[in-house]
């Protein structure tokens, strides 16, 4: 009997409804959330606000595209956590309301499993290749930066995790500093194909086993503008490109020094990428090309799949859902990052 789940996303400033039926995406709908660029960063108020308004639609527009009846949806999969509690609380009422009003059971899920599961969405016709058990998931996003030994498909073990900021804020900070608007990662990875990687050097932590930190290569940036700026006042236009480059380098380097750990501990060569950050062409080329010298099975995941999205929480819905692992009605979404479950 094939299962029909729907997904919904509101962590952020991503609002998001997906169709799956046995792994295979139906339908995928997003709203992103431009308001917040006029403020350079999610205003958390203004998200939830922008999330009351896209749910509808986003949920009504993935049924319609599925080409499927409400009444054919077998399980509602919802992200409870993490994010801003503001933005979660509009997808998980409305999730609950749905349960009720069409007595379909409930799916609680955490949005980092669902970024570590996005690679076993299929889209139809394509057959990829899924990871194999146990796989190392390089996890990269706004809010996290951590590898994750998955020894099954809810069974993790964080091998790392930063102790400080996320690489993705890292990026968003650059790009503040050197005035280019937000989210700063795609504006940055687009600028650094055009620069020089080896022009400029910047702190690398050392911090012991498989954590990572993110702040101390941010305020390295700092001193390195304030620096050059009292000199050249117009160092940041004059160098942008190989600024950007060095500092995505920089970053790529430090996720990869600690990847390289984790194989030598674990013995495990099937490496996947997730998170928004895995979005960024230095480090899916860094990668893919590690992966081919050192003999690693590599998983690159598709860019619509990085980014927060539904199918990706459909994904771990069904999964769970198959494990007989339903939600409370009761259950109030969860800000703080979750255990793996
Ligand atoms: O996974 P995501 O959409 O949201 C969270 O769960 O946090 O990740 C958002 C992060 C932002 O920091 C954004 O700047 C970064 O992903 N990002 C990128 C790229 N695209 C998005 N960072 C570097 N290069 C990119 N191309
Ligand atoms: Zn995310």
């Amino acid at each position: 009997m094939s299962k029909i789940i729907l997904g919904i996303e509101s962590s952020c400033d991503d609002t998001s409804a997906a169709v799956i039926r046995d792994s295979e995406l139906l339908s995928n709908i997003m709203a992103s959330q431009e308001v917040h660029r006029l403020y350079g960063g999610v205003i958390p108020e203004l998200a939830s606000r922008a999330h009351q308004l896209n749910i509808l639609p986003c949920v009504s527009q993935a049924i319609d595209q599925a080409g499927i009846r409400q009444e054919d949806i077998d399980a509602i999969a919802f992200t409870r956590g993490p994010g801003l509690l503001g933005s979660l609380l509009v997808g998980t009422s409305f999730a609950k309301g749905l349960s009720i009003a069409l007595g379909k059971p409930l799916v609680e899920v955490n949005h980092l499993q669902g970024h570590i599961l996005s690679h076993f969405v299929q889209v139809p016709g394509a057959h990829k290749p899924v990871p194999q058990f146990p796989f190392l998931a390089l996890l990269v996003s706004g809010g996290h930066s951590q590898i994750v030994r998955v020894d099954d498909y809810l069974d993790f073990t964080v091998l790392g995790s930063t102790i400080d900021d996320a690489v993705g804020e890292a990026f968003d900070k650059c790009a503040k500093v050197l005035g280019l608007g937000y989210p700063g990662g795609p504006i940055i990875d687009s600028l650094a194909s055009q620069g020089d990687p080896e022009r400029f050097k910047f702190a690398k932590p050392h911090i012991a086993g498989l954590d990572y930190s993110f702040s101390g290569v941010k305020t390295s940036l700092l001193y390195f503008l304030r620096d050059n700026m009292a000199i050249d006042p117009a160092f940041i236009d004059n160098n942008k490109a190989d600024i950007c480059a060095s500092f995505q380098k920089t970053l790529i380097d430090i996720l990869m020094d600690k990847l390289f750990k984790a194989v030598k501990q674990t013995g495990i060569r099937t490496v996947a990428i997730g998170g928004g950050v895995s979005a960024n062409s230095g480090l899916r080329d860094r990668i893919a090309a590690e992966g081919l010298k050192r003999g690693w099975t590599t998983f690159i995941p598709e860019r619509r799949f990085t980014t927060d999205n539904a199918a990706m929480i459909a994904i771990v819905g069904q999964f769970k859902y198959e494990r007989g692992l339903l939600c409370p009605i009761d259950a109030a979404p969860i800000s703080r990052a979750l255990d793996y479950k």
